[in-house]
């Protein structure tokens, strides 16, 4: 096949003639509420998700990862970004009460959920035993694997208030510290299940 005939072959078909190509955007009703196509390859669609307690509403495209939401939409910054691509675990939030990286799940996919993150962890007045934990007992350096996992020990000692060190690595496996600082990180959350009533 010479190089013309691959050129037929990659062409576009044209538009049919009814074609409305001047169409700018479209407003349909999808099953969870209101999607719009912004003409631009762009269809936005209406999201209510509970963040720290508070009632968000939002038009997100259904390729934004709920990462760059809550940060970019929210401002929850205290949620961060390591790698993007699932590893680190430095962007994890609770979703309805599980522990999530927030980098490999879709804005849209969260519609309807309530997410905690690191900045609606504490009140006003008191920080979380966690976060309690780890200042006592130095499980950081740098600091920046420190908000996922601080949600993610939230998670664990949700789910086993009383976990081996063992359990404790297991359960903290997803989440990288690259200063390497796992020991006083375990030391943290082994604290933390004391000062919520475990480990006893
Ligand atoms: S940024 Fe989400 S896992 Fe690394
Ligand atoms: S404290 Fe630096 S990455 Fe964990």
């Amino acid at each position: 096949m010479g190089p013309a005939a691959h050129a037929r072959k990659l062409t576009n078909p044209p538009h049919p003639p009814n074609c409305r190509s001047n169409v700018t955007s479209i407003t349909w009703l999808t099953k969870s509420g209101v999607s719009t196509h912004t003409g631009k390859g762009q269809r936005m669609q209406h999201i209510t998700v509970t963040v720290d307690g508070t009632v968000c509403q939002s038009e997100v495209e259904p390729r934004t990862l709920l990462v760059h939401w809550l940060r970019g939409d929210l401002g929850k910054v205290g949620t961060v970004v390591g790698c993007d691509t699932s590893n680190c675990g430095a962007c994890t939030v609770i979703v309805d009460g599980q522990s999530v990286k927030s980098c490999s799940m879709l804005a849209v996919q969260a519609d309807g959920s309530e997410i905690t993150t690191i900045q609606g962890l504490s009140t006003a007045d008191e920080w979380h035993p966690v976060q309690t934990a780890f200042k006592e007992c130095h499980g950081l350096q740098c600091g920046y694997c420190t908000p996922g996992m601080v949600m993610s020990a939230v998670d664990l000692l949700g789910e086993n208030p009383n976990p081996t060190e063992e359990e404790i690595r297991d359960g903290l496996h997803g989440n990288l510290c690259r200063c390497t600082g796992y020991h006083n990180i375990v030391k943290s959350v082994q604290y933390a299940a004391e000062l919520m009533g475990g480990n006893k």
